[in-house]
């Protein structure tokens, strides 16, 4: 068995040095931050607030936890910030939880428009109880239409408590400052899902939701942003002592110190070369798109410039749809995910039109234009020569054998490697 366990570990690393990850909410840590995520952190209990402990034994963890919310105000700007939820979807759940009772509406995208499953009345937000609306959306310029959601809400009875942005699939800035304004109508909260676009937020390379007029952003730490899984929530003043409850005890008891203090060396890593870094991505991210639209591939927004994100979306439907395309690049040893677009069922999310790209690992593995034109023809080869894929993905792994290793840190390491710690 534990012969298995070495070889399913190992091969899973390998698995992942010899492809090109392009899931667009994966990304890899440094040793820095890998080192205090195996720290005796990760052993112990730190229910409740800084300084407002349940337990004994907190005093360093009550200084971390402090540290953490110190470097996220210093990152981000905001009044108040818990640094608590254990992923995106529990800082969700504490988000409605705070601002919400069961039968409220809120307003959020359609998950074939982008928006996360936790946005919607199957999951976190149906676990709430909430009813939801969705906003109508322009798939033309993949973006909210606030004018047409204006008057959809204006025809409805019931009016509604918050008003959910962000994205799963996220191209371009949502209108933040309208949706700000339209919430005003309703005495309505705007949350801003940031999930996605964290680090590039924090690169100064995306809207800032905060200073926009967000009442609440939440966000998980380890897309864009570099750190290990968890997710932040930051809010105004007078939002502090509501989300805090909504966390602990609301959906929150213990709260994964070992990972917070990944998060903390990831915060100071974003401060010394995230601006490097999310410039970097969205770059890439262009590069890539262009690459792709030139080759003939059907890479949505053309006229924008594609993307101002690290994703791209591509509809393959004339290429067999986006399972069968995931599929193919999987056994090139390209890994991506299929995607829904706007003019697809959600109840075809099996097979639905699309694929998304996310850049923002190989780009922090050190890869920039020139390797987006390098993937554009891996991916065709896969899907308009119709290479073996076999013969592909021993071109791929010498082509990722040149990144493998984690740069926008302070001291560069291995990001494929399985380390031996004992
Ligand atoms: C917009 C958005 N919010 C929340 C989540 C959930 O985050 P987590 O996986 O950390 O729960 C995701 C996941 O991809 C997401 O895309």
């Amino acid at each position: 068995m534990l012969e298995r366990l070495i070889r399913v570990t190992q091969e899973h690393h390998d698995l992942f040095k010899y492809s090109i990850p392009l899931i667009a909410s994966e990304n890899v840590t440094s040793y820095a931050v890998r080192r205090f995520y195996l720290s005796d952190f990760g052993h112990r209990y730190a229910e409740g607030w800084v300084g407002r402990r349940f337990y004994q034994g907190c005093r360093f963890m009550d200084e971390l936890e402090a540290l953490a919310i110190e470097l996220t105000k210093k990152l981000f700007g905001c009044d108040h910030a818990n640094v608590q939820p254990i992923s995106g979807v529990t800082a969700n759940m504490a988000t409605f939880f705070a601002l919400t009772k069961p039968k409220d509406l809120i307003i959020s995208l359609s998950v074939p428009d982008g928006g996360h499953i936790s946005h919607d009345r199957f999951s976190a937000a149906g676990v709430r109880g909430l009813k939801v609306e969705h906003y109508v959306f322009d798939s033309e310029v993949m973006n909210i239409d606030v004018d047409a959601t204006r008057r959809k809400l204006e025809g409805m009875e019931e009016k509604p408590k918050v008003f959910v942005l962000g994205a799963s699939l996220f191209l371009f800035p949502h209108p933040v400052k309208e949706i700000v304004e339209l919430a005003k109508e309703y005495d309505a909260k705007v949350v801003y899902d940031g999930s996605h676009v964290l680090g590039l937020i924090a690169g100064k390379e995306f809207q800032d939701p905060i200073k926009e007029g967000a009442d609440v952003v939440t966000a998980s730490t380890h897309k864009t942003f570099p750190g290990p899984q968890r997710a932040i929530i930051m809010c105004k003043r007078d939002l502090a002592k509501k989300i805090d409850h909504g966390v602990f005890p609301g959906v929150v008891s213990n709260h994964h110190v070992h990972s917070l203090a990944g998060y903390v060396m990831a915060c100071l890593e974003m401060l010394e070369f995230g601006r490097d870094y999310a410039k970097q991505i969205v770059k890439n991210a262009k590069a890539l798109a262009e690459e792709l639209y030139n080759l003939g591939y059907d890479v949505l927004c053309p006229d924008l410039g594609f993307t101002k994100s690290h994703q791209i979306a591509i509809d393959v439907s004339k290429f067999g749809g986006g399972d069968y395309v995931a599929k193919k690049l999987e056994e090139c040893g390209i890994i991506l995910n299929k995607n829904l677009l706007p003019w697809d069922d959600v109840r075809n999310a099996e097979n639905p039109s699309g694929i998304r790209i996310g850049v923002q690992e190989v780009t922090r593995v050190g890869m920039k234009e020139n390797e987006m034109g390098r993937i554009a023809e891996f991916i065709d080869m896969a899907l308009k020569e119709k290479k073996s894929p076999k013969v592909i993905r021993e071109e791929v792994k010498e082509f990722k054998s040149e990144f493998l290793t984690v740069k926008y840190t302070f001291e560069e390491c291995p990001a494929y490697d399985f380390p031996k710690v004992i």
